[in-house]
């Protein structure tokens, strides 16, 4: 384990009880973040972890399956195995049907011997969360602990508002972290550095120097043996709803008065309801929804969606969205955000494109007006990387300009290793600190502009457009970008 020489307030002891404990997320996130954070010294050594699920085993049957199942999750060079085994002394389990208010009484008997700050994960079904917020408020157990909710909260607008009411009657808002873990990732992290610490970007960072703004995450994966929650779900709500729009709101807030929780939420929320409803036929033209077919991701051929296991059949469930959002502001007024993202696509890659105007007069010729030049690139994943396009003269007689890089390529920089997203916003969780957690209304603004596209789709229900696993998505995201005489980054040349 890292020595640590931090002081007692920096980790604080605290019991850690996660709800879903011989879960997926449990298995493949939280407890690999949790372990990570152990061997880093991180955590204050009187620290425990109590899970929690209904499988019926007892602590040393759990720690075997702890042994089985998330052992496979940390990476070879990250495991040792004496701090493995002093990670299990600081567990527990405890079977418990969530369900069932009356059972609660044995996690209270579980938790009385302990001491620091309680920490409820719930890392279930949101079918439960509000069942377990209430049980373990009549088992006398939220005074002055932590709720942790997992998305997706809530289905929409209502469904999610329904959770926030019941869980707001027990927990104060303050108590409560709403995880979206694109706000744990370093690199999105960075956005702030890289807007709010430079001086330089901040007088180009609005309309009249911004042309248009992209923002894609792509994944290669399909539905991981999600099918059953992914097929309820959709591109949409999977990712859009949260993901894309925490990172529209960080790349288009306005500078917070500091770094606080509230300052910097109340700016991302600005943002969040300045966003222009999409409405009507500007849905049907701004708005582009696909499901991946077969096709093949790395010259592996991989099967349609509609034939992935759980997903029903004819499933008219959205793999991939592309949608061009405004924001009304002074600041943004006519610039277009472009957001993109998928299943099953070409690459791997979560990245924002910032295209500033070309020349207003080139007096270089055509070239100074071409695309890909005045650009900056933020590479979220993998790689994580800022790249600023530029032209320049190539050398010789006459004036022929090329397009050059101003590349930083974080990890070639920065030496030290990543702290993986769910460790961060556990420490975070742990420590107190809000920041980079969802506040409700935050949410509540994010499900309010996504609502008509939801109810569109439901209504009118246009398959989504198919396309070929391994590639970019449907022609229909190009023909978008294209009527704003624009194109995505991979599609120029
Ligand atoms: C999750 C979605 O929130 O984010 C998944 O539910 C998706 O469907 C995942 O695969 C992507 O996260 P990352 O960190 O791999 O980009």
């Amino acid at each position: 384990m890292t020595k640590s020489s931090t002081r007692q307030s920096d980790h604080p002891p605290f019991a850690f009880v996660l709800f879903g404990g011989t879960g997926d997320l449990a298995m493949r996130k939280i407890l690999p973040a949790l372990y990570a954070a152990h061997r880093d010294g991180l955590l204050a050594p009187e620290g425990r972890i109590v899970a929690v699920a209904n499988t019926a085993l007892d602590t040393s049957g759990y720690l075997r399956w702890v042994g089985e199942h998330v052992k496979p999750h940390i990476s070879g060079a990250a495991f040792d195995d004496s701090v493995w085994r002093s990670f299990l002394e600081r567990m527990a389990y405890v079977v418990l049907d969530a369900s069932q208010p009356e059972a609660f009484s044995v996690l209270r008997d579980a938790l009385d011997t302990g001491r620091g700050r309680r920490i409820y994960y719930l890392a279930t079904g949101p079918a439960l969360f509000v069942p377990i917020c209430r049980a373990l408020a009549s088992a006398g157990l939220t005074e002055g602990s932590r709720i942790v909710l997992e998305k997706p909260l809530g289905y929409d607008l209502e469904s999610s508002n329904a959770i926030n009411d019941a869980v707001g009657q027990i927990f104060n808002e303050d108590q409560i972290y709403r995880i979206d873990h694109y706000l744990g990732k370093e690199a999105v992290q960075n956005l702030l550095a890289l807007r709010f610490g430079n001086s330089l970007f901040e007088p180009l960072w609005r309309r009249e120097w911004v042309e248009s703004i992209q923002i894609t995450v792509a994944e290669e994966l399909g539905v991981e043996g999600r099918g059953n929650f992914y097929d309820q779900t959709g591109a949409l709500r999977d990712m859009v709803q949260n993901h894309l729009l925490q990172l529209l709101s960080i790349i288009a807030m306005e500078p917070p008065r500091s770094m606080d929780a509230d300052a910097v939420r109340d700016e991302k929320l600005r943002v969040l309801r300045a966003l222009k409803p999409l409405l009507g036929d500007e849905i049907r033209h701004n708005v582009v929804r696909g499901q991946y077919h077969v096709g093949a991701i790395k010259g592996a051929s991989v099967c349609a969606y509609h034939a992935e296991q759980g997903v029903g059949q004819g499933s008219t469930t959205e793999t991939f969205v592309a949608l061009k959002a405004e924001v009304e502001s002074w600041r943004w007024a006519g610039v277009p955000f472009f957001l993109r993202t998928g299943k099953r696509l070409a690459g791997r890659l979560a990245e924002i494109v910032v295209n500033f105007r070309p020349v207003p007069h080139s007096a270089l010729g055509p070239t100074a007006l071409r695309p890909g030049s005045n650009r900056l690139t933020i590479r979220l994943q993998p790689n994580e990387s800022i790249r600023l396009s530029a032209l320049a003269k190539q050398p010789g007689m006459g004036m022929t300009l090329q397009g050059v890089h101003l590349d930083l390529a974080f990890d070639q920089f920065f030496q030290q290793d990543r702290m993986e997203a769910y460790q961060r916003l556990l420490l975070d969780v742990i420590g107190g600190r809000l920041a980079l957690f969802v506040r409700r209304d935050e949410q509540e603004a994010a499900w309010r502009w996504v609502a008509p596209i939801i109810e569109d789709w439901d209504g009118h229900a246009s398959p989504p457009k198919p396309y070929a696993s391994g590639t970019w998505g449907p022609a229909a995201a190009s023909a978008l970008l294209a009527r704003h005489s624009t194109c995505w980054p991979e599609e120029e040349n």
